[in-house]
């Protein structure tokens, strides 16, 4: 951890400011310390990073899962994301589609990356401008430290997006990536994030869509099944089902077998869709909602319905909604390209 993310730091249980005792530090980094609130409540930093969780006895059962599951995910991938670590790349197109952002935009700008995971859109986001906090429940966030320490403009934490370490009303933008949809209730995990941004901020969710009956209800009695299976064997099943579907066509597999059921074609993604311990699927009429609800304005989307002709060629799995607190000058843009 570096000094400076103490001026973004809250404690998560009374959202007082902490203050830093280091007690191991490397160049920048504090490696081992402690950061307490002025009510006492102590918070260890521990491998380089702040942890903000509970003690394990007191995690619930999911975020139990959580921990365990997406930790393992991230350790076997850890460098998904990283093309010049012979692994493939999170380009500017995937994140301008994604998170709705151009490059530029988030020059000199403070961002929040919920649910960072192994840090690939961390430093995506880090690439495109932004000094960028990503944190997340998991053990993942021992990898996203490794993977980028050196950028003193990267900050990683470990805590909940229920119970964010962080102070409110400071990011510009905030983004969460394939995260709210595993966190057992997406809607109040999209609130929570709301207060952090400035007046002026933005935020983009993208998070898993509502299919059809027939790929919903694969869905549900195939991950009935493998949601229960050890991580062990999923590893082999994923890489299994990838051999299948590397060797058909691309098109079949994305447009044909897609509309009854979840296939892809790298065994990170099918492990990641098939060993998740939830994850709820959502519409943009819900999530128009939420935006709503939180008294934000809609400003970019991929709602593919305002496309009707659109919903025969493609699948209909994701949901990418970008919103502001103020009111924007001009219509939303529905930006599926
Ligand atoms: C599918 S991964 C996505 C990671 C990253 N955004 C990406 O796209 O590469 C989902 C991540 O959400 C994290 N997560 C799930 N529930 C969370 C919660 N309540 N608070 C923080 N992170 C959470 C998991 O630990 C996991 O790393
Ligand atoms: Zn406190």
């Amino acid at each position: 951890m570096k000094r400076r993310l103490l001026d973004f730091l809250a404690c998560p249980t009374c959202a007082s400011d902490l203050t830093l005792s280091a007690e191991k530090e490397e160049g920048a980094e504090i490696i081992e310390g402690l950061l307490r609130c002025a009510k006492g409540h102590a918070w260890r930093i521990a491998g380089g990073v702040p942890r903000f969780l509970a003690p394990a006895a007191e995690l619930s059962v999911l975020q139990q899962k959580t921990i365990r599951n997406f930790g393992d995910e991230w350790k076997t991938w850890d460098d998904f994301g990283w093309s010049d670590r012979g692994a493939s790349d999170i380009t500017i197109d995937i994140f301008r589609y994604k998170v709705l952002v151009e490059k530029g935009e988030l020059a000199g700008k403070l961002v929040l990356d919920a649910g960072c995971g192994n840090g690939r859109y961390t430093k995506a986001a880090r690439d495109f401008g932004g000094e960028v906090i990503g944190v997340d429940l998991s053990d993942a966030v021992d990898v996203a430290f490794r993977n980028m320490r050196d950028d003193d403009k990267i900050h990683i934490i470990q805590g909940d997006l229920f119970k964010l370490p962080l102070k409110k009303g400071v990011f510009d933008f905030i983004f969460s990536n394939g995260v709210l949809m595993h966190t057992g209730d997406a809607r109040r995990a999209f609130l929570s994030l709301v207060p952090h941004l400035k007046i002026d901020g933005a935020i983009t969710v993208h998070l898993y869509h509502k299919g059809n009956l027939v790929y919903e209800f694969n869905d549900w009695w195939m991950r009935a099944i493998t949601t229960r299976l050890p991580l062990s064997m999923m590893y082999k099943a994923a890489n299994a089902f990838t051999w299948v579907t590397t060797r058909l066509p691309k098109t079949f597999v994305d447009y044909g077998l897609n509309i009854f059921f979840r296939a892809e074609r790298h065994p990170h993604y099918v492990f990641d869709w098939y060993t998740a311990p939830i994850a709820t699927h959502h519409t943009y009429p819900e999530v128009y909602g939420w935006l709503k609800e939180a008294g934000l304005y809609l400003t970019h989307d991929h709602n593919i319905t305002r496309y009707p002709w659109r919903r025969f060629i493609l699948p209909f799995q994701f949901l990418t909604v970008r919103a502001q607190r103020q009111k924007p000058l001009k219509d939303p843009e529905h930006t599926l390209r």
